[in-house]
């Protein structure tokens, strides 16, 4: 059976007093959840610590982070490792947002070593893909996001496949209030798992979850986790407010899946 998951994004948004009202206004409306339905909530670095207790003792939540170094430890100012996650009771690592790749020039070689470090690390990695604008309009998306797939999660096995949680985030989407219709999110998605399908066979596609990114909201979601292959969302804009993080969480409550 495979997950869904409703992730939070903040980015770069909150300070530490922000971030703790927006998690206790989560917290106090948060829906019972049954196992295949989880929440994460990634954060800022500086804000880990104080989320993490917010978090303990909680059921079906969960601590994120946005990103991790390419390297394990030493010399790397202003980087923070894997494993430095792992030390501080992170669950989830972010890795290959557009966000990272376009302004701080992330390659998918540089991604493919944090994938293996989180990996290593024992973190649940939050892999990203999704196409510019260019490439939708070229009609080239669903082999561009088979390369980044390709180049970055092949060369994994079987059970490191298993803690890796694709993303699909159309960059065109994130944050224009333009989001992906559902057809256009389900016909991805199908591709997607397809791609692991071929790659590491049928059950280890089903068992995938991959989740639409780009302006979800409580408007919005009931529609695109309906769709077959949407298991849940990665929440940008939306995830700041504790009452739109809630209707969305609700729709993945309510979602038959
Ligand atoms: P928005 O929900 O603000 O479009 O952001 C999506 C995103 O990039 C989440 O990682």
């Amino acid at each position: 059976m495979r997950k869904m998951i409703v992730a939070a994004n903040w980015k770069m948004n909150l300070t530490l007093a922000e971030g703790r009202q927006l998690v206790e206004g989560i917290l106090a409306g948060l829906p019972e959840l049954n196992n295949e339905k989880e929440v994460v909530i990634s954060s800022p670095f500086v804000h880990i610590a104080q989320t993490m207790g917010q978090l303990k003792g909680k059921s079906h939540i969960y601590t994120g982070a946005q990103n991790c170094a390419a390297e394990a430890a030493g010399a790397y100012t202003g980087e923070v490792s894997a494993a430095m996650l792992k030390d501080a009771g992170v669950a989830y690592v972010i890795i290959g947002h557009s966000e990272r790749r376009e302004y701080y020039k992330e390659d998918n070689a540089t991604i493919t070593k944090k994938v293996n470090l989180a990996l290593a690390n024992g973190l649940q990695v939050l892999f990203c893909c999704g196409e510019a604008l260019e490439v939708r309009d070229a009609n080239t998306q669903n082999a561009f996001v088979e390369g980044q797939i390709q180049d970055s999660l092949f060369h994994l096995d079987a059970a490191q496949l298993k803690n890796i949680t694709i993303a699909y985030e159309p960059i065109w989407a994130i944050g224009t209030g333009r989001t992906a219709s559902s057809a256009q999110a389900q016909e991805m998605h199908a591709h997607i798992r397809s791609v692991i399908a071929g790659k590491f066979g049928n059950e280890a596609a089903n068992e995938m979850s991959i989740l639409y990114g780009g302006s979800c909201k409580p408007s919005n979601a009931d529609e695109l986790f309906a769709c077959a292959d949407v298991d849940g969302g990665l929440i940008g804009g939306a995830a700041l407010k504790a009452e739109e993080f809630l209707g969305i969480i609700n729709a993945m409550k309510n979602a038959k899946k």
